[in-house]
């Protein structure tokens, strides 16, 4: 059974979806604590619910992120995760700590990358008259929303979709590919090698990761 740390910074809907996976059976893992940079926050209180371990680090008592990261390495790693879920951590990471988790951590992101890194995604992809928008799994690397994708949800632009329209239905499809990432993962079906590439079931994916298409 593989240990997970699931970093978090807001309302978790995300890491609800992992603690219901878990609890179905579909992921062979269990969430060993959920890390938030925030103390009022509605994740922490699924957390709890979850009878999940939570560590606090308020990064504003830090005098920079090196200071900040750190602190999260030592209290991460007493967990000794094999795997690290960024589910709505809206901190950004130094090198440093990425590469301590290099092939073993998560985020997800609520656009087709790599288009519309950073915020205000669903915005943007109206603003540019998209047809497509999405969201994304990819494992972490020192480029910011920039690591190798594992698994993307397409969905279709409507003509009077706004925002927030398409925030509820990428959260949605996000509450979908980010349980099935990490089932994958803990599986050992889904893995990022050491030549960078991201192979599932011993086949390489393509730029775009899997495609998970919805009915
Ligand atoms: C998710 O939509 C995720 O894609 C986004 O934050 C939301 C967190 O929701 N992440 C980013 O924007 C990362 N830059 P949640 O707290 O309900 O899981």
């Amino acid at each position: 059974e593989k240990s997970i740390v699931v970093l978090i910074s807001g309302s978790g809907s995300n890491l609800q979806a992992i603690i219901d996976a878990i609890g179905s059976g579909q992921i062979n893992g269990r969430i060993s604590a959920v890390l938030s940079n925030k103390a009022d926050i509605f994740g922490l209180k699924r957390a709890e619910a979850a009878g999940i371990p939570q560590i606090i680090i308020n990064h504003k008592e830090f005098d920079d992120r090196e200071g900040f990261d750190a602190a999260m390495i030592e209290a991460i790693d007493a967990h000794q995760p094999d795997l690290i879920v960024l589910a709505g951590f809206m901190r950004i990471l130094t090198p440093g700590f990425v590469r301590h988790y290099e092939g073993r951590m998560f985020n997800i992101h609520p656009s087709l990358l790599p288009k519309y890194k950073g915020l205000n995604t669903h915005q943007r992809a109206l603003d540019a008259g998209d047809s497509l928008h999405g969201c994304t799994v990819h494992f972490v690397t020192e480029e910011l929303d920039g690591g190798p994708l594992a698994i993307q949800a397409p969905i279709d632009i409507q003509e009077n979709d706004t925002a927030d329209s398409l925030q509820q239905r990428i959260h949605g499809s996000e509450h979908k590919i980010y349980p099935l990432a990490v089932e994958w993962f803990c599986a050992e079906r889904l893995m990022h090698t050491a030549s960078g590439q991201i192979q599932l079931d011993g086949t390489t994916l393509p730029p775009e990761g899997y495609q998970f298409i919805q009915e």
